[in-house]
């Protein structure tokens, strides 16, 4: 039992499970009683992940897979199947992002965020399905504030992350008839991220960042995994093809004005 929630018996995998974010949400999920599959690029991380959810008692299992790899993910997903059984949760949410002006963005840094987002979430969402149960399986896309509100510094993450909503929104409707349910959570800022880091990198841009979030203060692994596990629970069986924000009101700021001045604090800053 996990904040109340309770996954005894469950299968969930996660691409992307293995630092930040998302080993905060395999964390839950595993404290909850489910088993858990991850996957990531690094095997050290893979392998420190795993550790840490058998700590908590699940029945893990990792792999190294990079998502822009369709074999790779695909056997990552085969032998997750062969090992744990069929997905309840399939969760895609490995993500890539640098603060940079649009013409400091080489076709090249482009294509890295769009080919680990979008096409990344295409092979595990894809590739995915024949090992989600239908009926019943739940599909949660991770996305961000940038997916609908526009940010300077942001162009890559901005085009890909609403891409990847919309992927959640047109397999709602593709694969609902099937009993599947597909959501995307949409963290705030949350503390002590790789994510965070890379946008919010000194003490000043992080104070603009905690005042303009309208319950003054960054959200936690725990506050994404909360809203996961409640996606993922009987109690959202009629939640289908939403997009969710847990941010703390972030994303309310008018016309992005909070992620605006974001962006300005992050142009002041040496570039690379
Ligand atoms: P993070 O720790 O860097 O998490 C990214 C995860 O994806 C890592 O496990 C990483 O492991 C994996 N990954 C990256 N590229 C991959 C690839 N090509 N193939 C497979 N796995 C890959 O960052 P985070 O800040 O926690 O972000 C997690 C998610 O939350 C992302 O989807 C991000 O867009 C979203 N988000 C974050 C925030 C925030 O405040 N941090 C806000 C809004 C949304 P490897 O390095 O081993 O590959
Ligand atoms: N500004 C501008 N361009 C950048 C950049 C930056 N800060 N960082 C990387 N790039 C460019 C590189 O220069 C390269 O383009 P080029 O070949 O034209 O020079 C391109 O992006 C790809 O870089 P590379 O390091 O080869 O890509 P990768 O596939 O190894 O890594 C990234 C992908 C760049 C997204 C990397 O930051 C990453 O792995 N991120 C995952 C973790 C993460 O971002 N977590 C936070 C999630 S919110």
């Amino acid at each position: 039992m996990e904040n109340g929630f309770d996954f005894t018996g469950k299968t969930v995998f996660i691409a992307g499970g293995t630092s930040g974010i998302n080993l905060g949400i395999a964390e839950a999920f595993a404290g909850a009683g489910a088993s858990l599959a991850v996957c990531s690029r690094s095997p050290e991380k893979v392998e420190a992940a795993v550790g840490k959810l058998k700590d908590l008692g699940s029945k893990a299992i990792g792999f190294s897979a990079d998502v822009r790899d369709p074999a790779a993910i695909r056997d990552a997903m085969k032998g997750a199947h062969e090992a744990l059984g069929k997905f309840d949760v399939l969760i895609s949410g490995a993500a890539g992002n640098f603060p940079a002006p649009a013409l400091g963005i080489s076709p090249n840094g482009f294509k890295a965020v769009m080919d680990i987002d979008v096409l990344g979430s295409f092979h595990v969402l894809r590739y995915g399905h024949e090992h989600l149960k239908a009926p019943g399986g739940c599909i949660i896309n991770i996305s961000a504030p940038q997916a609908f509100v526009p940010m300077e510094m942001q162009l890559h993450v901005c085009a890909a992350k609403a891409g990847v909503d919309m992927m959640t929104r047109v397999l709602a409707m593709e694969w609902g008839p099937q009993g599947i349910r597909v959501n995307s959570v949409v963290p705030g800022p949350i503390d002590g991220t790789e994510g965070m880091a890379r946008l919010a990198p000194t003490k000043e841009i992080q104070a603009l960042v905690t005042g303009s979030v309208p319950l003054r203060r960054n959200g936690t692994p725990r506050d994404v995994a909360n809203l996961s596990m409640f996606l993922a629970s009987p109690m959202a069986d009629y939640i289908s093809g939403a997009i969710i924000p847990v941010d703390g009101g972030w994303s309310l700021s008018g016309a992005g004005t909070a992620m605006t001045a974001l962006a300005n604090s992050m142009k002041a800053l040496p570039a690379g």
